[in-house]
């Protein structure tokens, strides 16, 4: 078989960069370890930022997105009860973001590319990327019981944390960051119509919560936990008490509802670089991870793909190779402002245990009065929280 592209992984970064090239002409060929379905029902975060949706317009994906997504205009930082609503939009020149699950964005992308005759493998267990360092990378593997050889120009790793691309590259070539956070995020999806109309990120005592949502009927809500625990220890009535305590105020209660999906996810943050090696590029989450706090994740992805995006065509259609030679540096001047603004939200709105516990909360106090006090602060948080136009 022969591609201009092959791309490792059919998640939001995979499939986007095949759309994207596809609208330039350009072939490509995804592989993905699991099944379709699979990679459709995981529950991610919701969040995406207005250079993501125009990103997302432009590839021609956005028409039920921009039927079904919601627009928010603010956002609420509360601190033992206090809540503060942030005017993103106000404090920005009138950027938003908009709610929309990302399983919804790989749907949107798959029916796209399966309506365009797009080439996508599922269930694709044992892809080896080879010869990257040579003019003619070679990716291999099984489909349907026959065994594969994919030729082509180059190679995009959109596979994820835990994906081969990155693997693939010899240790001495990359240097990686890591900070693992002691706390995870249990995650539910409750059928029940959401207790505000925007997001509600909140500090107490007993730990952080967040109240997000997904439509009018369903509620999605997440609370600091032990990243050992297991979910089993979680019965729903636990969940929702918790819930209650650590996100209501004096006047402020949330509504509750069957739950119908949970699950425990460890925090983290990540950095592998560079992010090219000859002809391999790494997109997403392949090269990075951020901790959920500010749900950067995925529009961190789009900004990777949509910069790719940009330098193969320029290659294809003009000869030039400057965008692909300046990929890696350029994506991650945005992944390490990413890293900081994801790294601070966390900070300020997670319990911190240990010898220094008190004293850290007295921070968070600081920086939660501070929010409220200065327009510049609270500006800060706004147009990372909406996204950077540029960086
Ligand atoms: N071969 C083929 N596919 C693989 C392999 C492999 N060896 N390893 C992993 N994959 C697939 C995964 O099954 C997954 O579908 O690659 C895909 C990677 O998708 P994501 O993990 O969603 O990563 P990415 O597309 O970079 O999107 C980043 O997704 O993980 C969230 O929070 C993250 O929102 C962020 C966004
Ligand atoms: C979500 O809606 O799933 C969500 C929202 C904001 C976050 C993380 C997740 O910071």
């Amino acid at each position: 078989m022969r591609t201009q592209v092959a791309i490792v992984g059919a998640g939001p970064a995979g499939m986007l960069l095949s759309q994207l090239l596809h609208l330039q002409g350009i072939d490509s060929v995804v592989l993905e370890r699991r099944s379709r379905e699979y990679v459709q029902q995981r529950v991610r975060a919701g969040v995406l930022e207005q250079g993501t949706v125009d990103v997302l317009r432009e590839a021609d994906v956005a028409d039920r997105l921009e039927k079904q997504g919601h627009p928010h205009h603010g956002v609420n930082v509360q601190f033992d009860g206090d809540r503060l609503r942030i005017p993103l939009s106000e404090l920005t020149g009138g950027r938003s973001i908009t709610v929309y699950g990302q399983q919804e964005v790989v749907k949107d992308l798959a029916e796209r590319r399966e309506r365009d005759g797009g080439r996508v493998y599922y269930e694709v267990p044992d892809v080896t990327v080879e010869g990257v360092e040579t003019e003619k990378p070679v990716v291999r593997f099984t489909s349907e019981g026959r065994v594969r050889e994919l030729h082509c120009d180059y190679v995009a790793g959109c596979d994820g944390f835990h994906g081969v691309s990155r693997t693939t590259i010899p240790e001495k070539e990359l240097t990686t960051y890591e900070r693992v956070y002691p706390f995870g995020w249990l995650g539910i999806l409750a059928e029940v119509e959401p207790s505000s109309e925007e997001l509600i990120y909140s500090n107490h005592p007993n730990g952080f919560a967040l109240h997000s949502l997904r439509s009018s009927t369903l509620s999605r809500l997440y609370l600091q936990c032990d990243p050992n625990e297991s979910i089993e220890q979680w019965p729903d009535d636990l969940i929702w008490e918790e819930l209650q305590t650590r996100l209501g105020t004096s006047d402020w209660k949330l509504r509750e509802g069957p739950v119908i999906d949970k699950n425990i996810t460890a925090l983290r943050s990540f950095v592998s670089e560079p992010m090219r090696y000859g002809r391999l590029f790494l997109a997403g989450d392949s090269a990075h991870i951020v901790p959920p706090t500010g749900a950067k994740g995925l529009n961190l992805a789009v900004a990777d793909v949509d910069r790719l995006a940009r330098s193969l065509t320029d290659y294809y259609h003009h000869g030039s190779t400057t965008g692909l030679e300046t990929y890696s540096e350029e994506c991650l001047r945005r992944v390490w402002r990413v890293q900081h603004f994801s790294w601070w939200m966390t900070s300020l709105t997670h319990r911190f245990d240990g010898p220094d516990a008190a004293y850290d909360r007295r921070l968070q106090r600081s920086q939660f009065d501070y929010l409220r006090s200065s327009t510049a602060a609270a500006t800060t948080l706004a147009e990372n929280y909406v996204g950077l136009a540029a960086v």
